[in-house]
């Protein structure tokens, strides 16, 4: 089967991640990408796929009807993935706005121009909702991790707006038949990802000798999926999954915030040779807690690995080394994708939080 992939979203982390191996694993189908790029979306990303003659890129907002109907029709489109999402929970809680602009009303539009673009049989077309695990809100320390049965119990405006945007995907599903799938994801960390997140964050601070910010007591726990695994997965839930259901995908990799942080400033001090007095572990910084932070994620994904055959296979030690290995190569990504932006929003959101500490920029 050849297929023809819409993916919204698709010169950010996740996205791009997921056309560049995806071309490299079917280079026969075709991939459309939608991207708006904004902040977090960069052609840079794509860099890798730009001559395939079978990727083409349209840079435009999901909250477009025209250009989706356009894509869907003109590209007789199969899969859509919906990865076009604001994402980073510190922004949605500075400037919700854009969250419900994308998360929500982005995912009406996009479910609205399937809608007067797909008719029945449906046959293999399906639209995959990629969301996440902060939905389902905040587990304590010892209870089960969160199964596809959990209930939605977000806590950030980043986390409730991508409640909405799935409860809407599958009110489509259920009321016009739209073939939908929804797929949960933990944390995900890996090469390309934006430097507001944890990790790509703690490691540049940690090269550059800033401070590393860490919120709380650093004891929050994270269930860490390296970006190739949620790939495996949602190639996996293109071709096996069932319409209306819902997978949990995860690293099934527990780790708390502070244990992340000093085995980054361990790859760190390993790999520039730094001895005791310059160590980065001197740069760990305890700063003011976010509000409504989630003690903990964790995700069953016992559904995903019987029903489909998944599960993830990097280890954290060996994700984190390629990780870290990567943004020392690419440092000239680095620096491009951090610009004045970037610095606006750095200044915003750990300014206060790291007064009194030197090189905060
Ligand atoms: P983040 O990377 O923002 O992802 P998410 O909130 O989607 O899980 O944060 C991961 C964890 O790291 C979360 O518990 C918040 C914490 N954190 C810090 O301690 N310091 C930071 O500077 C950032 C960005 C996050």
């Amino acid at each position: 089967m050849m297929y023809r992939l819409l993916v919204t979203g698709g010169a950010g982390f996740v996205g791009s991640n997921f056309t560049r191996s995806w071309l490299r694993d079917y280079p026969r189908d075709k991939v459309i990408v939608l991207d708006a790029l904004t902040y977090a979306g960069n052609m840079e990303n794509l860099a890798s796929v730009l001559q395939n003659p079978n990727f083409s890129f349209v840079r435009g907002d999901i909250r477009n009807v025209d250009i989706i109907k356009r894509i869907l029709i003109e590209e007789s489109i199969d899969i859509v993935v919906n990865f076009a999402s604001e994402s980073h929970v510190d922004r949605s809680i500075l400037r919700p706005q854009a969250f419900i602009e994308s998360n929500i009303i982005g995912v009406f539009t996009l479910l609205e121009s399937i809608r007067q673009c797909w008719s029945r049989p449906f046959g293999e077309r399906r639209l995959i909702q990629a969301s996440t695990a902060e939905v389902y809100g905040s587990l304590k320390p010892n209870s089960p991790p969160f199964t596809e049965a959990s209930p939605y119990k977000p806590n950030s405006p980043y986390a409730a707006s991508k409640a909405a945007g799935d409860h809407l995907a599958f009110s489509y599903c259920r009321t016009y038949g739209l073939p939908v799938i929804l797929t949960n994801c933990s944390s995900s960390y890996g090469p390309y990802q934006f430097p507001e997140k944890l990790i790509p964050l703690a490691i540049i601070n940690a090269l550059e000798q800033k401070p590393i910010p860490v919120y709380g007591n650093g004891k929050n726990i994270r269930d860490w999926i390296y970006v190739e695994d949620y790939y495996r997965g949602l190639k996996k839930v293109i071709e096996h999954g069932a319409v209306g259901e819902t997978y949990n995908m995860g690293g099934n990799c527990q780790k708390n915030n502070i244990d992340v942080v000093k085995m980054i400033c361990d790859y760190i001090d390993e790999f520039k040779s730094l001895r005791d007095d310059k160590s980065s572990h001197n740069l760990i910084t305890f700063v003011e807690d976010r509000p409504g932070h989630d003690f903990r994620h964790c995700m069953n994904t016992a559904k995903t690995k019987w029903d489909l055959g998944w599960m993830p296979i990097e280890i954290f030690e060996t994700g984190l080394y390629k990780t870290i290995k990567w943004y020392l190569q690419n440092q000239d990504w680095l620096q491009r994708v951090r610009s004045g932006n970037y610095r606006i929003y750095y200044q915003e959101q750990y300014g206060k939080r790291l007064i009194g500490k030197d090189n905060i920029e």
